[in-house]
Order: C-alpha cells, then sequence, then structure tokens
C-alpha cells in the first residue's frame, strides 16, 4: 500500500484525462487514483484541532459520525496560550493520531484574522494579531508535519467571517492585506513550508479566491516559495479551468465528470496552457507520494497521554481576567457550590466541520467532584433558556444553593448554535437567563467566581462587578473539565493571555458599521486597525486588552534595553517571578513609529516569549526584531518600506500593561517615488533630484506679490501639471515634461 512512486515517470505516462482527474477529488476524503499506472488515493480529514475521520457518511458540516480521536482544545484555546513549545507537541500528537488512522493530510490550522467577535468560526482561529497566529500555527504545523503527515492551512484568504462565506467579496485595501490577513500565512508558509494551502471560500477584491491568480501564484508561490499544492475548500471552486490558471491544484471534495471534461477540453482548444494542467497534476502526484508512507502504518497513539496533553494544553489556554482579593485558588473545596449547566454539561468545541468525536470527556463537576467529594451543584439554567418559568425555577434552586456557600463558582458561557461553522453570531453577549442567575447568586453570595465556556470574546460589561473572579477558558476540548479544575484548585498557575481583545460594547468593535456587509460586499474600512491596533490607537476603553491575563503569582520586568545595528533590532529585558508560586508570563514585545507619514498602529505586537520561572527565579529574555518589523507596506512602491527615524519598542504583559520601553533611532530608506506631471509640488520639492530643479524653474512672474503662507500652503498640494498648465512666466508642459525625463535620466 505505502509503495511510493516515481512522480516523474508517472507524470510522463499520464493521458490528459488522467491529468486532469487528478485535479479534483475521488469522493468527499479522497484524492483520485489512477490504477492504470499504480497511483493510490490518499486521504485528507479536519482538523483542525483534532481528528474527524468519517467512515462512512461523509459531510463536511459536521453532520456525520467519525472515529473516536483527541478533542484537543480549540485554537481560540490553544492560542491564548502564546507557547511555541506547547502547541508543537500538541501538533506531534495530532500527527500522530492522523497517521494512526490512515489519513495523510489534517485539514488545519487556520489562521484568518478575528476581525470581529461575531465571525461564527473564530474558536476555529487564533489571534487577532498575525504574528501570534502565524507564529503559534507554525509550532502546530510543524509539529503535525514532523510525524509524517501533511497540514492544509486555510482558509488563503480574507475568510474572516461565516455571513455569506460562499460569495461574499471582501473588499480590502493593498496595505491592509499585506499587513493584516496575510503575514500569518506568509509566516507559515515560509518557515514550515505546510504540505497544502487551502483557498477560502470568499472573493477577495472582486475575484474568488479560488480564481486568484495574485494571491494563490504571484503572492504564495512566486514572493513565499510555497512548495506545496493548494486544495481547495469544500466546494470552492466554480470553475476550474480558470482556477487552475489561477494556480489551484485541487478541487475538492469530488464535483462529477463535467470539470474534468472541461479542462481537457480547454487543453484541447489552447484556452488552457497544458503545462499548466502538468503542474497541477504534479502536485497531486508529489502530494500522494509524500503521504502514503503514513497510509497503512501499523502506528498507533496513546489515548491517555493525548488526554492528559489535552488537559495541560486547556489549562495553558484559559485566561484568568480577574481575581480581586486572590480568590483563586480555592484553599479547598470546602464549602465550594457549584452552579451554572455548563459545569455538568461541557461546551468544549464549536460546530461545524471540526466538530471531533472525541476520546473521552471531562466535566468540570465530575472534576471537581473527584478532587473534593459531594460538592453541591444547580443547574441554574437551561443552556438553550428553557421557558420562562423553568429558568425562574432554576435559579431559585441555585440561589439557594449558594447562600451561605463558602464560595460559589459559576459556570457560563456560549449555547452552542451560538458559534459555528457556516453563520455568524447573534449578539456579544450571554444569554439573558445567565446574567440573571449570576445577579441573583451574587446577590446572596458576594464570594463568585465566574467559568466562561465561549469560542471567542463574549461581553462582560453589565455583570462582571458581580464576580470578583473570572477565568475565561474558552472552547478547551475534551479535557478542559478537568483543567479547570486544577486551575481553580491551584494545581496549576493560570498563564494564558488573551490573543483577542475583549470590548465593551459591539459598538466598539473596528469591523462595526462594515460587517458583515451588504449586496454581497464586505468593505473592510477599518484598514490596518484591526483588534488592539483599533482600541489602542483611537484610546477606547476594553473590557480587557489584548495580552492581558493574570497568574497565582506576579512578574516584575527591568532593564528594558534595545539596540539597533541598520534594521537589525536587539531587545533585552530580564523577568522575574515576584510572587509566591511558580508561574509562566509571556513577554511581549511591541513597536511604534511616533514619526510616520502614514497612518500606522500605535503600537503593534512583534515578538512574545512565554517564559516559567520559579518563585524569585530571573531570567533575562533577548529578542532580536529585523527591518519587516519596522515596516509598513508602501502601496504606492507595492513592497514593505523602513521608514527612518524613531521607533519606540515597548516590552510589557500585555498591550495595555507595558513596563518599559526603549527609543532607537534607525536609518530609513529614501521613500520618494517616481515623479510624474501629475506628482503635486511638495512631491517634487521633497525628492532630491526632482526638487532642486523644479525651484529653479519656478519662477515666479517679476510682477507677482510674494506668495502668503495660505497660497504656499494651497500650492504644495497641487500637481505640478495644473500650475504648469495656467503658464505662468514660462513654467509650462513642454518645460515640465523636460523637467520630468531629466530627473528619469
Ligand atoms: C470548511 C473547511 C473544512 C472543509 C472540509 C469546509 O466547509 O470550511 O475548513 O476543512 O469543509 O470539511
Amino acid at each position: 500500500m505505502s509503495q511510493v512512486f516515481d512522480v516523474e515517470r508517472v507524470l510522463a505516462e499520464l493521458t490528459l484525462e488522467e491529468k486532469a482527474s487528478l485535479t479534483s477529488g475521488s469522493d468527499f476524503w479522497h484524492t483520485q487514483g489512477v490504477e492504470r499506472v499504480g497511483v493510490p488515493a490518499i486521504m485528507v480529514a479536519d482538523g483542525p484541532h483534532g481528528l474527524r475521520k468519517q467512515a462512512e457518511d461523509a459531510d463536511h458540516l459536521g453532520l456525520g459520525n467519525s472515529v473516536p480521536a483527541t478533542c484537543f482544545p480549540t485554537a481560540a484555546a490553544l492560542g491564548s496560550s502564546w507557547d511555541v513549545d506547547l502547541l508543537t507537541r500538541v501538533g506531534e500528537a495530532l500527527g500522530r493520531e492522523t497517521r494512526a488512522n490512515d489519513v495523510a493530510v489534517l485539514l488545519g490550522p487556520g489562521v484568518n484574522i478575528k476581525r470581529t467577535p461575531l465571525c461564527g468560526r473564530n474558536f476555529e482561529y487564533v489571534s487577532e494579531d498575525p504574528v501570534v497566529a502565524g507564529e503559534l500555527a507554525t509550532a502546530i504545523v510543524r509539529g503535525i508535519q514532523s510525524q509524517g503527515v501533511g497540514t492544509s492551512l486555510k482558509h488563503y484568504a480574507a475568510n474572516n467571517q461565516e455571513s455569506d462565506r460562499m460569495r461574499v467579496s471582501a473588499q480590502i485595501d493593498e496595505r491592509t492585506l499585506r499587513e493584516i490577513y496575510l503575514p500569518a500565512f506568509e509566516r507559515v508558509v515560509t518557515k514550515a513550508q505546510p504540505w497544502t494551502v487551502m483557498c477560502a471560500y470568499n472573493k477577495v477584491n472582486g475575484t474568488y479566491a479560488s480564481e486568484h491568480h495574485e494571491l494563490l501564484t504571484a503572492i504564495l508561490r512566486d514572493e513565499w516559495a510555497f512548495e506545496g499544492l493548494v486544495v481547495s475548500d469544500w466546494g470552492a471552486v466554480h470553475d476550474r479551468v480558470p482556477a487552475l490558471a489561477a494556480g489551484l491544484d485541487l478541487q475538492m471534495p469530488a464535483a462529477g465528470p463535467r470539470p474534468d471534461e472541461e479542462v481537457v477540453a480547454a487543453v484541447r482548444d489552447g484556452s488552457l496552457d497544458a503545462g499548466v494542467l502538468d503542474v497541477a497534476a504534479r502536485r497531486v502526484l508529489q502530494l500522494v507520494a509524500k503521504g502514503l508512507p503514513a497510509v497503512g502504518s501499523d502506528d498507533t497513539f496513546d489515548v491517555d497521554a493525548h488526554h492528559e496533553l489535552a488537559r495541560e494544553a486547556a489549562a495553558a489556554g484559559s485566561v484568568l481576567l480577574k481575581n480581586e482579593g486572590g480568590l483563586l485558588p480555592l484553599a479547598s473545596t470546602d464549602g465550594v457550590v457549584v452552579v451554572g449547566e455548563f459545569a455538568r454539561t461541557p461546551r468544549y468545541q464549536g460546530a461545524g466541520s471540526s466538530q471531533v468525536n472525541p476520546t473521552r470527556l471531562d466535566a468540570p463537576l465530575d472534576a471537581l467532584r473527584a478532587a473534593g467529594g459531594e460538592l453541591p451543584f444547580a443547574a441554574g439554567f437551561t443552556i438553550a433558556g428553557g421557558p420562562a418559568g423553568d429558568d425562574d425555577a432554576l435559579l431559585a434552586e441555585a440561589v439557594s444553593v449558594a447562600r451561605g456557600a463558602g464560595t460559589v463558582v459559576v459556570f457560563l458561557g456560549l449555547p452552542g448554535p451560538d458559534e459555528s461553522e457556516g453563520y455568524d453570531r447573534p449578539r456579544l453577549g450571554l444569554p439573558d437567563n445567565q446574567v440573571a442567575l449570576l445577579r441573583a447568586v451574587a446577590e446572596v453570595n458576594p464570594r463568585v467566581v465566574v467559568v466562561l465556556a465561549n469560542g471567542s470574546a463574549v461581553s462582560v460589561t453589565g455583570w462582571r462587578d458581580a464576580a470578583p473572579a473570572i477565568l475565561e477558558t474558552w472552547l478547551g476540548g475534551q479535557a478542559g473539565g478537568s483543567a479547570v479544575a486544577d486551575l481553580l484548585l491551584g494545581v496549576r498557575t493560570p498563564s494564558g493571555k488573551l490573543t483577542e481583545t475583549i470590548p465593551l460594547r459591539i459598538e466598539d468593535t473596528p469591523a462595526f458599521g462594515n460587517f458583515p456587509g451588504e449586496a454581497g460586499v464586505v468593505r473592510y474600512g477599518e484598514g490596518v486597525l484591526v483588534g488592539y491596533r483599533w482600541y489602542d490607537t483611537r484610546a477606547m476603553d476594553v473590557a480587557y486588552p489584548f495580552g492581558h491575563g493574570l497568574s497565582y503569582t506576579t512578574f516584575g520586568y527591568d532593564g528594558v534595553t534595545a539596540s539597533a545595528d541598520g534594521t537589525d533590532v536587539s531587545v533585552r529585558v530580564t523577568v522575574t517571578n515576584t510572587g509566591p508560586v511558580a508561574g509562566a508570563e509571556v513577554v511581549q514585545v511591541y513597536v511604534r513609529d511616533p514619526e510616520a507619514s502614514v497612518l500606522r498602529p500605535v503600537r503593534e505586537l512583534k515578538a512574545f516569549r512565554k517564559v516559567a520561572l520559579e518563585p524569585g527565579e530571573s531570567q533575562e529574555v533577548s529578542f532580536t526584531l529585523g527591518a519587516r518589523d519596522l515596516s509598513y507596506w508602501h502601496p504606492g512602491l507595492h513592497r514593505w518600506v523602513v521608514e527612518g527615524g524613531e521607533f519606540v519598542v515597548e516590552v510589557g504583559a500585555s498591550s495595555r500593561d507595558l513596563r518599559g520601553s526603549a527609543s532607537l533611532t534607525v536609518e530609513g530608506e529614501p521613500l520618494w517615488g517616481d515623479l510624474t506631471p501629475m506628482s503635486t509640488i511638495e512631491e517634487w520639492f521633497a525628492h532630491p533630484v526632482g526638487g532642486p530643479l523644479l525651484q529653479d524653474a519656478l519662477v515666479p512672474p517679476a510682477d507677482m506679490p510674494p506668495l502668503d503662507d495660505t497660497m504656499q500652503a494651497m500650492i504644495l498640494q497641487m500637481p505640478a501639471k495644473v500650475i504648469a498648465d495656467f503658464g505662468l512666466s514660462g513654467f509650462d508642459r513642454e518645460v515640465l515634461d523636460a523637467l520630468v525625463a531629466k530627473v528619469r535620466a
């Protein structure tokens, strides 16, 4: 089964029809084999936080059953660990399970940027920041692929919402695309070479991602040197011929005979270059050859060890948002009562194609009881929001359980149907019945710990005052329940940090007013101001800032220094665990360009490191930043540029908890563009060659009174051609054209 074939020999033997057939799947999950020349099919399966291998009843909506596999924490939770080493280990485990199940490619990870907290699929994505998303997804890809199976980096690109995802056109300016929506893909491709990249359903600036030559070829191949295969999202190809020409290699799933016939006809009539089809067919063969050794291996995986790893990861990805008076960790379970249906019925993953059939499932209530005996429990609410009467009775019961208790741990979260692939979230807040419960409980007992389960930010406005402690656990996978018990009881110390801002109100969010779009277009009007870039630049209040997360210990930052050698910047800081227990801190490095000539976010994360420290222990942490970390994308020059001058490096524990900064001066590159007749007088004057030439040519008529400041300011903004057309004092189009020629000479 796992015999590898010679790709070039096979390719040379294939007929045109066979080559065309290779460019789509043979069914829902398999590539097309060519028995005549000994090419078998390989299987791919979702992804991203666990294997969803369907035996029968294939679908991509998460309907049919799949084989048991470890349901690791969702990307939202994994990302919040900010832990590259941990994510590599989770990747390795995912790779082992994929291999053990004879699957060649696991369809993940997803690195789309969380543009709005309402995206139904945010739980499958890592962050609102491209460095965090790219760095952590790189670790996952490396881990998975170290096991000899592939990944599929998805959904390329700009699939930032589920509303109308199969048709909507994301209208994004060039700079925003380059600075926000592409870099996570770029980082993973250039650092980890995923075996495949999955193109998105949506259009980007009017063209389907599956037919987008600039995305699939000019950027992905020519700029980033991607070596793998481009697969479509399931059903994202509407016309395979232009898709192949744009750079797609494999349409999934099987689409019937028609697209194959169209490809054959297009090659025959010359409208599709035969070489293009060869390239795609070769890439499919290469993928099959790479994947085959994993298929048919008798590898197995250790279910218990993977469950333990899932537990470690769920704990590492939980974020302690608030802990007034050191309410957590609980000294013991004595006097603790548990409230909230989610303690008994955990929400641990989202809906859609990523749904895993877990090998086991830990409920928080069971885990707490296993650690501390028969703790009293009251459901408090129905997840679906039952008839008012039912919920009233549950609330009353919970209040009586909470009254007089030592501490009340209240499990709240979003109902499952709120978060799914295929549509967006209806609201930012928790359901009213849960907020009512919390308020009622807090009235009889102030010692309230809220544990949240949701796949993307929920509003805490209107209730956070009722809870001295809040632990955000996201959708923590199958071992999330025991991880919560570990954290509440201090067996583990929280160390997760927010990879997405928790806003105060939906009206504050960057995409508000430009989401989900209308008439088939969603305009990314906020430009590069996404996530904390938006809130920090606009100096807005937020509930909890990007990068925030508390611990049971505290950390001190000393001696932040930064020095530049050209555009290489070294940053150093010493971090000390100044509190009572061992813990881990995520050290964050932000860069700001205070003198930029374009709008730049007030700060942008460029590097981070998670450091584990014993009480009293210090560690010097160093980072090296490069030109790219100082650059912005110049839409006129169509490339990254470093604008010379002062830069400030800020180091801290969140985007709003900066513990030290250092300034440095960096020599940039000259930024004048090409001068044309339509360049303004100001642009001419800024040009080292054109400036003096124009100065000499622009001799004011002898009888003209001197220009006052207002006039001068007005003229600076005018194109040289307009001034030339006035024909004053011999400065006319002929003179101007001669100047342009001289500048270009
Ligand atoms: C999803 C992909 C998934 C594919 C296969 C699509 O609906 O968008 O993320 O990998 O189905 O299930």
